[in-house]
């Protein structure tokens, strides 16, 4: 019986990187065997304040972007998320399936899409995840300041009206989440791959996948 520590190390080193896997079509059937929970559109986004110290929140994925496998999440422009992305563009996600016991870190980088974005096709992206989005949760951005002081200047019973046929207000922002390296941990079979990617050509990736020690 030889060394189980020198066999598990040979293991590591000689495992290779496997080209043009990709981690989508995993996170699509953890999403698809766990739809039967609300909860699993819920994950968490990490970013890193001027102060170098990280915030992690709850936001609901709100879907790819079309033909892609960059993360749609809508937030509050006056959040203090905005900030922060505006310092360092670099967010993790963690995403866990309760049902089926996976885990997603995905590392990347995020755009900012507002109402001052020059970029026409980006701000018809908003506009249809506005749009995409229920009337109940359009009106919070209409809602005073987050994080500020909770003043009462409004009577409680006074309704904040919204015409449903109205394009995204201010406040409204679409943030694209875009990953370039995906950690994945399965709890029941014990397995973890870590996804890498590299450019290839100007809007593409490659990615490559290696099976790791969980
Ligand atoms: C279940 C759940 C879902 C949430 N979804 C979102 C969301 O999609 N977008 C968002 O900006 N905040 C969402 N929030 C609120 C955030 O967790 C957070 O409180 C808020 O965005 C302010 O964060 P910030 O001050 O770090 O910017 C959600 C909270 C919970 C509990």
């Amino acid at each position: 019986m030889g060394n189980p520590r020198k066999k598990h190390s040979t293991a590591v080193a000689s495992s290779s990187f496997r080209e043009m896997a990709s981690w989508k079509p995993l996170l699509l059937k953890s999403l698809d065997s766990n739809a039967h929970l609300k909860h699993s559109a819920f994950f968490q986004l990490a970013t890193i304040g001027p102060n170098g110290r990280p915030s992690n929140r709850t936001v609901v994925f709100r879907g790819f972007q079309e033909g892609t496998d960059m993360i749609q999440i809508n937030t509050d422009r006056r959040s203090a998320k905005i900030e922060e992305i505006q310092h360092c563009r670099f967010g993790e996600v963690c995403w866990y399936f309760t049902e089926s016991w996976e885990q997603f870190r995905f590392k990347g980088t995020i755009d900012i899409i507002d109402a001052t974005n020059s970029d026409v096709l980006k701000l018809q992206k908003r506009e249809k995840a506005w749009f995409a989005s229920s009337l109940k949760s359009r009106l919070q951005y209409l809602a005073p300041t987050p994080s500020l002081p909770a003043i009462a200047i409004h009577d409680p019973g006074e309704e904040i009206k919204l015409d449903p046929s109205e394009g995204p207000v201010d406040a409204f922002c679409l943030l694209i989440f875009d990953p370039d390296q995906v950690d994945y941990l399965n709890l029941r079979s014990n397995e973890r791959l870590i996804f890498t990617s590299k450019p290839n050509g100007p809007s593409c990736k490659l990615w490559m996948s290696q099976k790791i020690n969980p």
